[in-house]
C-alpha cells in the first residue's frame, strides 16, 4: 500500500516498486493522475483519506496488503499556513497508517521524514566544513512541518517496540523534483533554475552561488524505500535512516553542471550563503552510513543525472496536462 502515491514522491516510488516486481495500491484523496499516467494502469487505486481506519483496513485485506509506503500529507508552505490540518493529516494520519498496520497484521512500514528534523544543525556541519550529519545527533526542530516528522518517528518507534511491528523512517535531504514547481518554485533556486534552463529562459539569482547543499531527488528517495524493502525486517524496532546523493554541491556548480547540458543557455549567479534563505543551518551534508551499511542504500543520483530526469520528466508532465 502507498498513501500519497498519486503525489510527487509517490509516483516515483510506485514507479519503482513497480519495476522490481511489486504491485502497488495506491490510496490518495487526489483523484487525478497527473502524475502517474505513465504507470496508471499498473496500479490500483483506492481515493481514500489516510485518517479513515475501517477503510484502510478494508483495503488492506482486499488487496492482500504486506507492506506500507506512508507518503500521504501536507507539505511545503501549506503545513505553516494550516497548522490544524497539518497536525490532522501528517500525525493522525501517520497513526492511523501504524494503526491499520497493527490491526491488520501488516508487519512492514516505513514513511519519509525529513533533513528538516535536524535544522539548524550545530556550526561544524555548517558552511564551510559541513562534517556529515549522522542520524544520532540531538534533534531541535523548529518548523511545524519538521516538529511533525519528529512526533512521528516517536510514535513510529512506540508502535515498533510494543506491536513487533517493524518500521523504519527516512530522513531525506533537500528534495527537488517536477511536479512542483508553481507550489515551492518560488522559495527554491534548485526547481525553478532547472526549469528555467528546460525551457531556454534566462536566469539570474544574486546571491548564494557559495552555498553548498545535500540533495535528495525524488528518485533517490524512491531508492530509499525500494532499498528498506529490499532488506531484512528486524520486527518490533524502528529504524532511522538518512537518505540523499550524499554529494555536496553548490549552486553555481550546479548552474554550471545545467550550462553544460543546455549550450547557450545564458545564467548568472551571485556570490554568497543561505540561496532558500532558511538559515545557515539548514545546508550541510548527510551521513549515508548506517544506510549503506545496514540497508545496502547507495545513491543512484548526482545532481546531473536528477537534473535530466527532472527535465525529461516535466515535458513529459507537460505534454499530458496539454492533452487534457
Ligand atoms: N518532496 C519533499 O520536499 C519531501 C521531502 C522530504 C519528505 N517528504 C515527504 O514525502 C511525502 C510526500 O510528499 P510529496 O512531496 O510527494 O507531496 P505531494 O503533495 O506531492 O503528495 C502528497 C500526496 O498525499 C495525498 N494526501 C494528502 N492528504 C491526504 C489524506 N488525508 N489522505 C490520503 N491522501 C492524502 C495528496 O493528495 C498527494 O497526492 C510527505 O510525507 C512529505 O513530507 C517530501
Amino acid at each position: 500500500m502507498v498513501t500519497g502515491g498519486c503525489g510527487m514522491v509517490g509516483a516515483f516510488v510506485c514507479r519503482g516498486l513497480l519495476s522490481n516486481g511489486y504491485e502497488p495500491v495506491v490510496v490518495d484523496t487526489r483523484t487525478d493522475r497527473l502524475l502517474v499516467t505513465d504507470i496508471a494502469q499498473h496500479c490500483a487505486f483506492d481515493a481514500a483519506d489516510v485518517r479513515d481506519l475501517p477503510r484502510l483496513l478494508e483495503i488492506a485485506k482486499a488487496h492482500k496488503v504486506d507492506a506500507i509506503i506512508h507518503l500521504a500529507g501536507l507539505v511545503g508552505p501549506d503545513v505553516e499556513r494550516h497548522p490544524w490540518s497539518s497536525i490532522q493529516i501528517n500525525l493522525l494520519g501517520t497513526v492511523t497508517v501504524l494503526e491499520c498496520a497493527r490491526l491488520a497484521g501488516i508487519a512492514r512500514v516505513s514513511f519519509p521524514s525529513s533533513k528538516m528534523v535536524y535544522v539548524p544543525v550545530p556550526e561544524r556541519h555548517r558552511h564551510p566544513t559541513y562534517d556529515p550529519v549522522p542520524e544520532d545527533i540531538a534533534l531541535s526542530p523548529q518548523k511545524l512541518y519538521a516538529k511533525l516528522k519528529r512526533t512521528n518517528e516517536d510514535l513510529a518507534s512506540h508502535y515498533a517496540s510494543t506491536y513487533g511491528l517493524d518500521v523504519v523512517a527516512l530522513r531525506f535531504g533537500s528534495a527537488f523534483a517536477p511536479g512542483k514547481a508553481g507550489r515551492f518554485s518560488i522559495t527554491n533556486p534548485v526547481m525553478s533554475m532547472i526549469e528555467a534552463a528546460a525551457a531556454g529562459t534566462p536566469y539570474q539569482v544574486e546571491t548564494g552561488g557559495d552555498q553548498c547543499d545535500d540533495l535528495c531527488y525524488s528518485g533517490e528517495s524512491a531508492n530509499g524505500f525500494l532499498a528498506v524493502l529490499g532488506s531484512a525486517p528486524r520486527h518490533g524496532h524502528f529504524r532511522v535512516y538518512n537518505i540523499s546523493h550524499g554529494e555536496l554541491v553548490s549552486l553555481r556548480q550546479m548552474a554550471e553542471t545545467l550550462q553544460d547540458m543546455i549550450p547557450g543557455w545564458r545564467v548568472e549567479i551571485g556570490p554568497g550563503l543561505d540561496y532558500r534563505n532558511y538559515g545557515l543551518g539548514a545546508y550541510f551534508r548527510m551521513s549515508l552510513k548506517k544506510a549503506s551499511e545496514e540497508i545496502g542504500y547507495r545513491p543512484k543520483f548526482d545532481f546531473r543525472l536528477a537534473a535530466a530526469d527532472y527535465i525529461e520528466t516535466q515535458r513529459r508532465l507537460n505534454k499530458s496536462r496539454s492533452n487534457r
